[in-house]
């Protein structure tokens, strides 16, 4: 079996976890582990006897807190776009259409691409400190890795709306009412949960289990939608607004735009 320098691959009966471990970082999406989640959910695909994934982040502060802003703080336009072209299709969307059910196990903050590597999985369940959101604006950008359309597309417009533009955070009772997440349970019971929930659909025929996931993530590739968040989100490395919100960031003080 393979082992990864970000990520801790786990295996119990038919279900494969996927641990991203910076905990430094709050498990920020570096290209590295962004490459390694592609390659262990490769390894889970060809492994016949795994037939869900869970995805959880290590420690109890975060999931994943977002890309990983200190990579892409001095990228410009283009690169800002292929950042956004290589993640959502080596990864998002590869997750989205994975054959076999994706679980996100969110134990902290799922923020920016950490909220939309959620959004991607087939289902989310979340400990009860779970905090949630597209703060994106506040670095000024947007979500790259397919969180305009896929928020919208599962919380409905307006309140996706909301979050985004006013990058607020949201909690887990929120998430839950908003049906971002279909569970909350105690931080120390959250992988627990999410075996039993991935024991209830494995036990169900994964062929069928496979059929269901490609009806239904048939109609929701709006293909305009990701390619015109990739042109904006590129557009974003070019402004002003951009250097001001990232250096903000990394001088641990409020942006002003
Ligand atoms: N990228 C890189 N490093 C990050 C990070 C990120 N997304 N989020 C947190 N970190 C780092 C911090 O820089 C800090 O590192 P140092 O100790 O070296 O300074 C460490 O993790 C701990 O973070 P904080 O000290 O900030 O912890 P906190 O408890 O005060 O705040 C937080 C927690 C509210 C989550 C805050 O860390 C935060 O706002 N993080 C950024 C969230 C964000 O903006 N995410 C979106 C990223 S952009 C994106 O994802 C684009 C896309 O769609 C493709």
């Amino acid at each position: 079996m393979k082992t990864f320098q970000f990520l801790e691959y786990q295996t119990q009966k038919h279900t494969a976890v996927l641990t991203i471990v910076r905990p430094k970082q709050l498990n920020a999406l570096n290209t590295i582990t962004l490459k390694e989640i592609r390659e262990a959910l490769l390894q889970a695909l060809s492994d016949t006897q795994i037939r869900v994934v869970i995805i959880t982040g290590s420690g109890s502060k975060a999931f994943v807190a977002g890309a990983d802003i200190k990579e892409f703080a001095h990228f410009n336009a283009k690169q800002g776009k292929e950042l956004a072209e290589q993640g959502q299709t080596s990864i998002f969307d590869f997750i989205e259409n994975y054959p076999k059910p994706i679980i996100a196990a969110i134990n902290g903050f799922a923020l920016g691409g950490g909220l939309e590597l959620a959004l991607a999985s087939t289902v989310r369940i979340a400990s009860s400190n779970a905090k949630f959101g597209l703060p994106e604006v506040g670095l000024g950008l947007i979500p790259g890795y397919g969180g305009t359309q896929r928020l919208p597309e599962i919380i409905g417009k307006g309140r996706a709306l909301e979050m985004m533009l006013t990058a607020d955070m949201i909690d887990a009772s929120k998430a839950l009412d908003y049906g971002l997440i279909t569970e909350v349970t105690f931080s120390d019971k959250l992988l627990e949960s999410a075996h039993l929930l991935a024991d209830r659909m494995a036990k169900n025929s994964p062929s069928a289990l496979t059929s269901v996931l490609k009806a239904v993530h048939y109609n929701s590739h709006r293909k305009d939608g990701y390619a015109l968040e990739k042109d904006l989100f590129g557009a974003c490395f070019d402004t002003s607004d951009f250097k001001e919100g990232v250096t903000a960031f990394l001088e641990g003080r409020k942006p002003k735009f």
